[in-house]
């Protein structure tokens, strides 16, 4: 198994390119069961992830063509797929495919609505809370869907097709959102979307779906109205920049200090977390190629920070936050309101001598003078870059394992960062 080493102390400086967004090329890709014409998405990242609902996506029959530059070739534009869901030839996601990744499970959504049957597995569990679906499925059954559980999978079927309807969230959900937006395009008549999440990922499938004649009008604001199509066509789209992607760089130059530019990210997508790092002590400026972030030797400020849906501070960002915060000059507080197991990264912050205690879903954080670094590892994506952002700034060699946690999410992140002058190499085996 892979494994990064990274020796700290290095200031970064330099420039790096934002990849697509994860979380817009993931739904983006599964939207392409919607149609029998050919969806092309350009500056699709390189993730494990996207692979894996590659697989997932050809599974049911779909073909996938991959262009665009490769890595290393200069400036960095993510890769352009061409997906063709022409014949469905299977309606079925096994649990094989599913379990190693929830968003696989959104493909309910597309099946269901074009085709009148779905059978998914449940997905499986996760190391950041229980994350159940009930929201998803009451979704699909305001749309008009028979819904059961058989054997671990999701067994939905709607023969005549699926109707609008009112769907109201009793909380904030993005794969809810999602999944009720991707059904109610190909549904009779209107859906009207209230409580919806505002994420920019949303807004950016909204954006696709209406390139593809879908009739989509308020993503990005709670009440989402779709007014039912017969038919969707082809399109060509661009994924969003990630905004997750751009926070940790902006968290790792203000842990490291230094200069650096994040070229093609855009600060309306985290002006939360932006505000929170000037707090910190960071310069941000924008400019008309994306974000330049710089923080000179001077000591890091603490923050009280509580996870919110968007437009608040990310959920995402959150253990990035914390790892900046242990060398910050007095106590921080962070609030997880998202999910109630995410602090698995705490105690593997603790390996590099940071203080942190845990009150429920409250972390306090006592900045200390230095960190050390040490062998860790961590269960999942954002608390595994939170350990790479706490080894760039501790004292010593740190060897962060289970590297496939950050392949899932973090494009060349080896590359990127040593580009800035880190020095971090991946060891393979
Ligand atoms: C998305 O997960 C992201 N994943 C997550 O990013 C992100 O942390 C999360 O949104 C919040 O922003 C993708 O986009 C692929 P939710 P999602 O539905 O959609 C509860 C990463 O690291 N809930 O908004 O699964 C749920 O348990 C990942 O890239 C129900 O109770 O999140 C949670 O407490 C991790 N019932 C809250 O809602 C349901 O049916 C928000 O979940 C659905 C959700």
């Amino acid at each position: 198994m892979d494994r990064i080493r990274i020796v700290g102390g290095n200031r970064l400086n330099g420039t790096i390119a934002i990849s697509g967004a994860k979380n817009a090329a993931l739904p983006l890709m599964t939207a392409s069961l919607l149609t029998d014409q050919t969806l092309i998405l350009d500056n699709v990242p390189r993730l494990a992830d996207v692979a894996q609902l590659q697989r997932i996506l050809g599974n049911h029959g779909v073909d996938i063509m991959v262009g665009g530059k490769r890595s290393g070739d200069g400036e960095y534009q993510g890769q352009t797929l061409h997906i063709s869901a022409a014949d469905i030839i299977d309606t079925t996601a096994p649990y094989a495919l599913v379990s190693t990744m929830r968003a696989s499970f959104w493909v309910i959504a597309p099946l269901l609505a074009r085709m009148g049957e779905a059978r998914v597995s449940l997905p499986g569990g996760c190391a950041i809370g229980t994350r159940p679906v009930d929201l998803l499925l009451m979704a699909l059954e305001k749309l008009g869907a028979s819904v059961e559980i058989d054997a671990g999978y999701v067994v939905a079927s709607a023969p005549g097709g699926l109707r609008g309807a009112a769907i109201e969230f009793p909380k904030v959900t993005v794969s809810g959102t999602h999944v009720a937006l991707m059904a109610a395009t190909l549904a009779r008549g209107t859906t009207v979307i209230t409580n919806a999440a505002c994420e920019p990922e949303i807004v950016d499938v909204a954006d696709c779906l209406n390139k593809m004649g879908a009739k989509v009008s308020g993503a990005g604001t709670p009440r989402i109205v779709i007014e039912g199509v017969t038919k969707l066509g082809g399109a060509r789209h661009t994924v969003l920049p990630d905004r997750i992607e751009t926070g940790t760089y902006a968290m790792a130059v203000t842990m490291t200090g230094g200069d650096v530019q994040l070229e093609g990210a855009r600060p309306e997508l985290l002006q939360a977390a932006l505000d929170i790092l000037t707090q910190a002590g960071a310069e941000i400026a924008v400019n008309n190629r994306g974000i330049r972030v710089t923080r000179n030797g001077a000591a890091l400020n603490p923050v009280d920070v509580t996870t919110a849906p968007f437009p608040g501070f990310p959920t995402d960002l959150q253990a990035q936050l914390m790892a900046l915060m242990t060398r910050a000059d007095g106590t921080s507080h962070i609030t997880e309101t998202i999910f109630e197991n995410r602090f698995m990264h705490v105690q593997e912050l603790a390996r590099f001598g940071a203080h942190i205690s845990l009150d429920g879903e409250t972390a306090t954080i006592e900045g200390v003078e230095r960190l050390r670094g040490a062998p860790v590892m961590a269960t999942d994506l954002r608390a595994s870059v939170s350990l790479v952002i706490a080894a760039l700034a501790a004292e010593g060699e740190t060897m962060v394992n289970r590297v496939y946690h950050l392949d899932r999410g973090f494009e060349r992140l080896e590359a990127k960062l040593s580009g800035c002058g880190a020095v971090i190499e991946r060891i393979s085996g």
